[in-house]
């Protein structure tokens, strides 16, 4: 049986997500069943006259903080569980907020092999610790800089997973050659016109010769990781030879 993953996104603005999975990769694999998305209001498990999702601070200070009753309630109803350790094993339940670990191609293979993946949006005020404690598997941020809530990332986050469940690229293209699949940056790409405004396209790729354009993308690629992300270099699993490329350039 292939695999499926379903998302199922805790958010206080449902509607940011409806357009945004009905393009491209994520539509062809949700018609294809092999992902599920589905945005829930997390007012639908308010219990008050004024679907009441957050207060202030104890403590005082800046800003209002999401309530721990809503949140409980909806990962019970989308887990049938209401701690951690009850959850299925291929379950997984995700705070989106900017304390969290960074999201790296890694974490997403990892994240991708699930069957359920909840995600809570935060906002950027937070979310009642309580939530982190007894709920929530996995903090994730997508980088160092603030947005006003976890929708955007809950949303690159859906993209970043889906591309990696197998048959979601469909067959002419696959995951493997992406930038960070082997932690490099992807080399440049070039198609017709061979000569636009004066710049043309490398002789190499017009070649037709198979194993010399291999060697040139390699190549560019640990250029341009050097130029871009050195950080990354010191990862990269480099032979020989490519060590030697990179020590003889002078850059
Ligand atoms: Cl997941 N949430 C917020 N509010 N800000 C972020 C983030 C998440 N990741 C980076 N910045």
């Amino acid at each position: 049986m292939s695999q499926s993953l379903r998302f199922d996104i805790i958010t206080i603005f449902p509607d940011f997500f409806r357009e945004a999975f009905e393009f491209g990769i994520i539509r062809r694999a949700r018609q294809a069943g092999l992902v599920k998305t589905k945005a829930h209001d997390l007012r639908d498990w308010t219990g008050d006259r004024h679907r009441q999702v957050d207060d202030r601070p104890f403590g005082g200070g800046d800003g209002m903080v999401l309530k721990p009753e809503p949140i409980f309630a909806a990962v019970e109803s989308l887990t049938g569980a209401s701690e951690r350790s009850a959850y299925d094993a291929r379950t997984r339940v995700v705070l989106l907020t900017p304390q969290g670990r960074v999201l790296d191609q890694e974490l997403a293979r990892e994240l991708a092999l699930m069957d359920q993946l909840v995600l809570i949006c935060g906002r950027y005020e937070g979310v009642d610790e309580r939530v982190s404690m007894a709920l929530v598997t996995d903090e994730i941020s997508i980088g160092d800089y603030v947005l006003s809530g976890g929708e955007p990332a809950a949303l690159v986050l859906v993209d970043a997973l889906t591309r990696l469940v197998p048959g979601a690229l469909g067959s002419e293209t696959s995951a493997a050659n992406d930038s960070f699949s082997e932690g490099l940056l992807d080399y440049p790409h070039y198609t017709r016109p061979p000569e636009f405004r004066g710049m043309s396209v490398p002789e190499v790729l017009l070649s037709g010769n198979h194993a010399l354009i291999a060697r040139w993308r390699r190549r560019e690629a640990l250029r341009k990781t050097r130029r871009s992300r050195p950080d990354l270099l010191m990862e990269a699993e480099l032979d020989e030879r490519e060590r030697a490329w990179l020590d003889n350039e002078d850059e």
